[in-house]
Order: C-alpha cells, then structure tokens, then sequence
C-alpha cells in the first residue's frame, strides 16, 4: 500500500495522507540552520547542533507521535453554528480535512489542505544564505460568500540547550525571557542573552497582527496541549509577555476574505547572533539590527519566491554532478533524486539529529562521517576537504580516535572516548575517496592536528600513516586485526564483559584486550591499506607504498587462514580466542561483513574463497526484504559477545536486515561479475521499490532506514531509524561506482558496469574535476566487460578514460560484452 507517490519532474514526493505509518519527514536547510519537518508539520529547529543550539523544542517519543512543531491554526467564524478549528498539516488539532497534501521536496516542503472551502498553503525552506526559516502561507477562500477567519502561528521555544532544557526545571522555569516589538509582529526569544550568550531567536510576521502570546500557559492553557488551546478556543490572544516558565511565539492575524480572494504571510522564525560589545541597544534591550536587516530580506513574496527558486537552482546544479537516464524509472529517480539528496542530509547530520536520533546524543561520527564522504564528495568537495580536516583533528596521535565529536566545538566527546579499531582506517577510506575525486594531493600535506591540539600536528598524510600503523601494530594471535571496543559492528563487544543494566556497551569494560580479533578489521586493512599505498605513491614515497603492501599480505594471509571457516568467512576471535561467526558457535555462525568487505577486498577471489563466502550468504542469510546481518539470531545473552545478544531476535544487530552493508554484498557481487544477483541485491532494500509495501516498511519511501527488521522478528519487513544511516553513502557508492560502473580512480574516470542482463542501455552525466563527461553505454545484455571504448571519437585501451587537464568535455561510449 502506498501514502503517496514520486512527483520526479518536480524532484518532489508527495503525500496524500496525513496517517502515514510513522511520521515521514524532511530536512530544511544547507548549511548552519536546520529543521527537520514531518508531513503533518511537526519537528524542530537548531543551529548547527542539535544539542547545544536549538532554538524549539520538540518532545520525542511523546503521544501521540510527533506532537510539537510550527503549527498554525485556522478558525473559520464565518457561520458561527460550525466554527471550526483546523491546521494546514493536520496536526496537532486532527480536524478531518477535505483535502491534505504534503510535498517534501529538496530543502523544502509545502502543505496544501482545504476545510470548509478554505484553502491553506504553507511553504516552508531555509534560504540559502541566511540563518531562518521561512513560511509562506496562503490562504484562500473558496467559499461562495466572504470568509471571516482568524489564524495563529506558534512555536514552542527550546531554552537553547535541548539536554539540559528538559531536564534543569528548577533552574530552566525561572529563566525565560522575551521581548516582543511591533505589538507583536516580531517576538524575540533572548533567555540567558543577559549573561553568556550573545544569541537570540525571533519568529515575526510581516503584517500588523490582532494580538499575541509569548506564554504558553497563556496560549494552551495549564492542562492542555497544542490540539486544544484556550486562546485558538476563544478566538482571542491575551497579550502575554512571559517571564520564566515556558515562552511561546503566537500570533493572531483576523481576515476577512471576500469570495475567491487570497492572502499570503510571511513568517520568519530566525537565529542572531550579535558581537559581544554590541549586544544591547539599550539596557536590558537586545540589538535589534541584525533582525531587522533578516525581516527586511524576507518581507515580500517576491523576495521569498526569489530565495527559493535560488534554492532550488543549488539543488539542480548540485545533483548534475550525477545523472543518469536509463529505462528503469526506480534507479533514476534514487540515483538522480534522493539517494544523492540523503547523501547531503548525512553530510549536515551525521547521526545528531533525526527522528529517531534526538540530537543530543550522538554528534558527528568519525566512522559515519568519514564514509558519509563517499556518498557526497562528488557533490561538495570542498566541503569535503574542511569536513576530513576536522575529522582527521580529532585523532591521536598514537592513531586511534575519538568516536564522535560535537559539530558546534568540534572537539572530540570524551564521553565515548576512543577504542573504536575500525575508526582509524575509515579516514584513509574518505581521503583517498577525496584525492581520487578531485585530484588535489595538497591536503595530503595540509598541518593538521591531534586532539585539536596544533602543537602536535602532522600532515594529514602523517595521520593516515598513524591510521594505517595502528591496526598493524595491534594484532592478536591469529596475526589478525584487534578489534578493541568494537568495530564497524558497535555492538559486538568482545572485550566488554557486562553483568549490569545500565552500563553502556560503548564504554564499558577494557577498551582493549590482547586476544579479541576481528575479519572485518581484516578486509578494511586490505581495501584501504592498498589505498594508503597509492597516495604514498601518488606522493613520490615508494619505500612507504612497499612497506605498507607488506604489511597487507601479512593480513591477507591471516584473513584467508585464520579468517576463512571452510565455506564463508569467520567474523571475529572472542576474548577466549573462540571463534565468532562459525560454524562452530551454536548461534550466530554467519555474519554478513566480513563476507561483504573481504570479497569486495579482493580477499579470497583468486584462491576461490570469494565465490563461496558470497553463496553462502546467499543461502544463508537472504530474504525478501533483503540480507540479514548475521543468523541464526542470538536467542540469549551472551557475555563474551556484548550488545549484539542482547537485541531480541530480528532486530538491529542481531538478524537485523541492516541496509548499511547490503551494498557491501552487492558490490562484493560486482567484484566477481555476478550483475543480476549484485542488482538483486540493490533493489530489495531500495526505498522506491518497497513503495508499494509501505504499510509493512513504514519508514519513508524516499529515503534509507538503518535497519528492517529481520526474518526472525514479529514484524518482518518493517524498518526503523530513517535517514541518517551509511545506507546512504553505501548505496550512492555501490549503484554509481560498481553497478552503473563509472568509478573515480587517480588518473581518470574508470568505466566498468555490472548490470542485470536485462538492464538495457544507459546514459550518465558525469562531472568529475572540471570537466563533464557524457558516457553511453551499450549493455548488449552483458553483465560486466567493456569489449571497447571509446573517448571523443578515439578507442582508448582498458577501463579508464585518461584525465587530460583543460580537457572540458568527453563523450564517452563505452560497448559491454
Ligand atoms: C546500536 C548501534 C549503534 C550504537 C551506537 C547501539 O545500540 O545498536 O547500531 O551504532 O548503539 O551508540
Ligand atoms: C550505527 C552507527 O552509527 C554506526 O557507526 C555503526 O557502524 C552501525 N550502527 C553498526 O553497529
């Protein structure tokens, strides 16, 4: 069953209902002020980060779901024996309403509904270049007589800090403070402005108004939510200033529409940020000119309607980067739409903020920021070269990292700490990624710091050697990689040992013991260590290239022994060096990454291990919805094994289907040739084709989940964690580099598809450096292999078109077979 369906000339999907499974949302802004809004308005705003800078509030896992956001109220007074109370997305009144659509579109979103002959339209973006979001909303009497309606906007303030905001009452209730100007038209959220913050928040409206809140015990009244406030009952604001408790922004604008007439509104919720010697313009009165300069920006629709044609215009020459047109409807609109838009969201998030992930837990990953990068760097390199910067800075310099850091400082969270021994590679996965899309080997040599600390700073190239040297400098028995805390697998917790509730599995336990090893380790070290040779090469240092390829066979050859069980692939030695992933264990005797990453390695192809490992996950952990993590499920807890059993069987970790390494499998598939089974692989967990499955899938049909859950659980099928997910880079990398084939190498563009056999012929556009690049290719029903190719008319030799600088166009036909 579906709730909608893809508008792709208008790169929008739209929602035709309100009772979608779960709240399908979407994400507002570029670059430093976010919002994520859901089809029934709900959501919240921050700037930067989602703990330490939001400016409203939002109460997750509240009933019912996804109830706080930006919502306006419309009262129709115009019979006053059915007067009526209802909100453009639906919520939070839940009047039925005679007509509902929401379109999520690229950056932002819009609401049309209809009740009783009146029409609201509201738009909603941040534009690019300023701090605010805007809403547009029209409203239209469609009735055959003149409309007497009232509406109110309100926000619900976040007293900046959204951890200690819903915690600190005793503090918190008595701090609230606002100012409100222009008898209330603009409303100015300024709580802590008086000491140490030199920020505040407006929401204001571009026409005179007929009362306001700034209360919201005011507004709602003590005992009610937002589906029942007093004053939208009344049909009159009280004026309320607050001080302390909870502030609020409302306003109340009364109209009188004539038959068919429209009005349009403007409202603004912005972030300020004043300099220190010019907070106030007088005492106790914050400096306003800024704001004004903001509203002044935005008072018209024609300057509205400019900003978001120049938003749309980024999005359009954003993703010409990549685009193809094939005869397959699904795969354009992923690849050419929303996968290349998700990569973009897990670029500004990371894993801060979504609906599933509150904003003030996790903030950036080092490990899901740096494969994040594989999924954008063809879109903003630029921002990519800052982003490995700051990564690679928090670092120490023995090559271990911080876990995670806050997007605001920057600075690594010593909360989690390091101990992570995936962690360290994964950054020489991002750079090379970079350096091959771009060219530019001067970040190798760019100063960079550990721990933030300047004093101590290598080039990044030094830091990629410390990445590199830490996993060959921690080796258990097996000459196999340590696995420390945990590897690309956050809950296999070999060296963690917990016995009590509560205690986290991140951190507790050594962060590393001498024995616990891991395969997965293993196949990273062997991809990405030949990547670490490269640049070594590109940099003129063959001794370190040699050394480093070494080091690799050394592992190689622990991963095609020590790793290699018979008929797939061991994922890891336990702290009693016992084997993991086994068929030896009772439970969880295959795991899927160790299968996905070696092979995609190279591990094993030549000795035909690859060719088994990979039927054995076919065989064993294959299903409709998609390739299971690992099975059977653990069905108890296990100490030695930590987070991973303590998973109910099907979910997450443990028999999770989690979309993060399915295209592992699939680009595994790609390595050995295998077209139709790689694409099999692709579409199962590919949101535009579950579409159709929608009430079972529940998640968005536009975008990834982390996980769906496994065959072993209640609910088959159905996924969780939207969004902000590795999925996202995983797949954009898999379906543009290894399926459709056209993958960024050192010296040029290299072409080399794996289609289904019946895939037929297809089209890429290709920016890559400073040219563009039209590849065709004829498929002539092949899976993988280039019979010939040919660049601006000359047949060159092999798979990659030679990179010519000032070279600005190539077109390209690449004939398979
Ligand atoms: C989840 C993992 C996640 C980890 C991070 C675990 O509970 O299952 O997917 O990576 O928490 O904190
Ligand atoms: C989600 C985390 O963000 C990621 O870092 C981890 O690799 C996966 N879960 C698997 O545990």
């Amino acid at each position: 069953m579906k709730y909608g369906f893809f508008d792709d000339a208008a790169l929008e999907y739209v929602i035709t209902t309100p009772k979608t499974p779960l709240p399908w949302i979407n994400y507002l802004g570029n670059k430093e002020f976010f919002s994520l809004i859901s089809n029934t308005c709900g959501g919240y705003t921050f700037y930067k980060d989602a703990k330490l800078l939001r400016l409203t509030r939002y109460r997750y896992n509240n009933v019912p779901y996804d109830n706080n956001g930006k919502y306006f109220y419309i009262k129709d007074n115009t019979d006053s024996a059915c007067s009526v109370v209802w909100n453009p997305g639906w919520q939070p009144v839940k009047t039925t309403l005679d007509q509902y659509e929401c379109r999520h579109g690229l950056g932002y979103s819009t609401f049309t509904s209809s009740k009783n002959n009146v029409e609201a339209k509201v738009l909603t973006f941040v534009p690019m270049n300023d701090n605010c979001e805007i809403s547009k909303v029209t409203i239209t009497n469609n009735k055959e007589t003149a409309a007497k309606l009232s509406l109110f906007s309100y926000v619900e303030w976040c007293l900046w800090n959204a951890d200690d905001d819903m915690k600190n009452f005793q503090r918190n209730l008595s701090t609230g403070e606002v100012e409100v100007t222009d008898n209330g038209s603009t409303i100015y959220h300024k709580t802590e402005y008086r000491e140490r913050r030199n920020h505040y928040a407006i929401y204001s409206v571009n026409t005179a108004v007929d009362g306001f809140d700034t209360s919201r015990d005011a507004f709602l009244g003590a005992y009610n939510g937002p589906d029942s406030p007093d004053v939208v009952a009344e049909g009159k604001c009280t004026n309320s200033v607050a001080s302390g408790w909870s502030p609020i922004a409302s306003q109340q604008i009364n109209l009188e529409l004539a038959a068919g007439e429209s009005k349009t509104f403007i409202f603004v919720l912005g972030y300020i940020e004043n300099p220190e010697d010019d907070k106030w313009e007088a005492p106790g009165v914050v400096n306003k000119k800024p704001a004004l300069k903001m509203l002044e920006a935005y008072k018209t629709e024609a300057a509205v309607d400019a900003a978001l044609v120049e938003l749309k215009n980024y999005w359009k020459e954003l993703l010409s980067n990549y685009h193809i047109s094939s005869s397959n409807e699904k795969v354009d609109r992923m690849v050419n739409i929303w996968n290349q838009y998700q990569c973009m969201v897990t670029f500004n998030m990371s894993r801060s903020a979504s609906y599933y992930e509150s904003g003030i837990g996790r903030g950036m990953g080092f490990r899901d920021s740096c494969q994040d990068l594989l999924g954008f760097v063809h879109l903003i390199p630029d921002r990519a070269r800052q982003r490995i910067i700051d990564i690679a800075s928090t670092q120490f310099q023995d090559g271990s990292a911080y876990h995670q850091y806050q997007p605001l400082t920057k600075k690594g969270n010593s909360d989690i700490g390091s101990g992570f021994n995936d962690d360290p590679l994964w950054l020489i996965a991002g750079t090379s990624a970079y350096v091959r899309e771009t060219g530019d080997l001067s970040i190798l040599k760019e100063m960079v710091p550990f721990d933030n600390d300047m004093s101590v700073a290598k080039t990044l190239m030094g830091h990629l050697k410390c990445s590199f040297d830490f996993t060959a400098t921690h080796k258990g028995p097996h000459g196999l990689p340590l696995i420390g805390r945990a590897d690309w697998n956050d809950c296999l917790n070999l060296n963690c040992f917990s016995e009590h509730p509560g205690e986290s599995f991140q951190t507790f336990g050594p962060s590393e013991g001498p024995v616990a090893e891991s395969v997965f380790i293993a196949g990273m070290f062997v991809k990405y260590g030949e990547e670490y040779a490269q640049l070594a090469e590109l940099l003129g240092d063959d001794a370190e290239a040699k050394r480093a390829r070494e080091e690799i066979a050394k592992v190689y050859e622990a991963a095609i022994t020590a790793g290699w069980d018979g008929e797939w692939f061991v994922r890891a030695y336990d702290a009693y060096s016992n084997k993991v992933g086994s068929k030896e264990c009772e439970e969880g005797q295959i795991y899927i990454e160790p299968q996905g990453f070696c092979v995609l390695a190279g591990i094993g192809v030549k000795e035909g291990l690859a060719e088994k490992a990979l039927k054995s996950v076919e065989e064993r952990l294959d299903t409709k919805y998609g390739v299971m993590i690992l099975q059977p499920a653990y069905t108890k807890y296990h100490l030695e094994l930590g987070e991973v059993s303590s998973y109910p069987p099907g979910y997450k970790e443990n028999a999770g289907i989690f979309c993060h390494n399915n295209p592992w499998v699939s680009i595994a598939e790609t390595v050995l040739g295998h077209g139709d089974r790689a694409f099999e692989i692709y579409r199962k967990t590919c949101p535009a084709y579950i579409e159709d499955i929608s009430e079972i899938h529940c998640t968005e049909p536009y975008v990834y989940s982390q996980m769906v859950a496994g065959r072993d659980a209640k609910f088959f099928g159905q996924g969780k964690n939207s969004w902000l997910t590795g999925t996202a880079a995983w797949t954009f990398v898999n379906i543009s580099q290894y399926i459709l084939g056209v993958y960024p190498t050192h010296n040029g563009l290299s072409i080399n598809p794996c289609v289904p056999a019946d895939f037929g012929d297809f089209e890429i556009t290709r920016k890559y450096r400073d040219a563009v690049y039209h590849i065709s290719v004829k498929q002539n029903g092949a899976q993988k292999g280039i019979k010939k190719l040919t660049v601006n008319g000359t047949e060159v030799s092999g798979n990659v078109i030679p990179y010519e600088s000032g070279v600005k166009e190539y077109t390209v036909v690449a004939e398979m077979g």
